[in-house]
């Protein structure tokens, strides 16, 4: 998941609730994140953890009275200005209703009504108190001011009961925040990811498959819509899962690949084919275990469909159509081969023999290929600061 918090001024709320000792541990993975934050709480929420806490942590003076020694006046309003974004975590039914109704009477409310950064509140509060229609009505009125709000969870709440009002967990907070903050080049864009191996039956208990883990193509899927954009993942078998919430395909062969992108490429801005589709399947898919009462045994094999090329020659011409080139030897004469035979606008060079490159390491390192201008190599990085490098670049591309 790329880093949009690194640099950022956060500005912690923090009201009274039970759950305010999460607060701590938020602030802490908000650090971790390269975050700069400092912390308001409200008188009440002071009774739940000392000030002392969140000031030993984050380095920072922690604001709790407008009326506090030492203050000048406009306090409130120099960190409203400050903030890059203000998340209230945990934010009681009493905070969010004042939040809600203009009311004003303590430095984070102050503070939360001078501040224009992003604003995100993220409820906790027993179940009843949830569900009350005045809460529904507050939040929809916060919502309405461009408030983002993070939804309380299921689980056991501080009566015993069990229900919907935990403060979410702080990495779901952070995930969200990460999300939130993310710039948006790509809203109103459709764009399709394939990633992940494929896997062709031989009979039921073997098959032929490759190494790919799926990670680059999960880590384009994620800053695609963490960018804003309306994304599709068509996903090969593979245990990793994607960080955001959009619309997966998941499939098994490269037949069932195939089906799934032609079925939805006719409305997509952008296809970004990353997956390793395996090349060939048994030519005859054996009903029962195959045993092995052979001392050798060949394996008729038939090419599958090449999904890239298929779109290449159907793509509407404003569709750009990227696809990814893993070789071993002769890199950019190769892509540049795949480039022109497929019909790409792009081709991503990655190599499978370079140190931390290609399959399965967290990091790679990719060229992008294109025609008519030269190669442009892009740093070693994450997976995921790739993906962002790439997906920048065709933001530019776009534009
Ligand atoms: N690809 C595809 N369908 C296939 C094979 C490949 O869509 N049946 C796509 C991959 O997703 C990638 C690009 O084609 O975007 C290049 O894949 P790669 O495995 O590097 O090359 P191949 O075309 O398979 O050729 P070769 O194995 O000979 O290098």
């Amino acid at each position: 998941m790329k880093n949009f918090l690194a640099h950022k001024k956060v500005l912690l709320g923090v009201s009274a609730s039970i759950s305010a000792y999460k607060s701590l541990f938020l602030l802490r993975l908000l650090q971790q994140a390269e975050a700069e934050v400092k912390v308001i709480l409200t008188p009440h929420a002071a009774k739940f953890i000392p000030p002392l806490n969140f000031e030993l942590l984050s380095h920072q003076k922690v604001y709790c009275d407008l009326w506090q020694e030492g203050n000048y006046w406009s306090e409130h309003v120099h960190l409203a200005n400050w903030a890059d974004l203000f998340i209230i975590a945990p934010c009681t039914l009493n905070t969010l209703s004042k939040l809600a109704n203009g009311i004003c009477d303590n430095a984070l409310l102050a503070t939360w009504f001078a501040c224009n950064a992003t604003k995100v509140v993220a409820l906790a509060m027993e179940e009843n108190m949830y569900f009350n229609p005045i809460t529904q009505r507050n939040l929809e009125i916060l919502k309405a001011t461009s408030t983002y709000i993070l939804e309380p969870e299921d689980g056991e709440l501080a009566s015993g009961k069990i229900g919907k009002g935990r403060l979410a967990e702080p990495e779901t907070i952070l995930k969200k925040l990460n999300y939130i903050i993310a710039p948006k080049p790509l809203q109103g864009k459709k764009v399709l990811i394939t990633a992940g191996p494929t896997q062709e039956s031989i009979d039921p208990v073997r098959f032929i498959s490759n190494h790919s883990s799926g990670k680059m193509g999960i880590a384009l899927a994620d800053t695609a819509c963490m960018l804003g954009a309306e994304v599709t993942l068509i996903l090969g078998p593979t245990p990793m899962r994607p960080n955001y919430s959009y619309k997966v395909y998941s499939v098994v062969s490269a037949e069932q690949m195939y089906k799934a992108v032609m079925e939805n490429y006719i409305e997509q801005d952008i296809l970004i084919l990353c997956a390793a589709v395996a090349d060939y399947k048994p030519l005859k898919y054996s009903e029962n275990k195959i045993k092995k009462n052979h001392s050798q045994w060949e394996l008729s094999l038939v090419k599958n469909p090449d999904i890239l090329k298929a779109l290449g020659a159907i793509k509407r011409p404003e569709q750009l159509l990227i696809g990814f080139a893993l070789e071993t030897e002769k890199g950019i004469e190769n892509a540049t081969q795949k480039l022109i035979e497929k019909n790409a606008d792009m081709i991503i060079l990655n190599y499978a023999n370079y140190p931390n490159s290609g399959f399965s390491t967290d990091t790679n390192e990719v060229i992008l290929i294109q025609k008519n201008i030269p190669p442009t190599p892009l740093p070693q990085e994450k997976k995921e600061n790739v993906a962002y490098q790439i997906l920048n670049y065709i933001v530019d591309l776009l534009n």
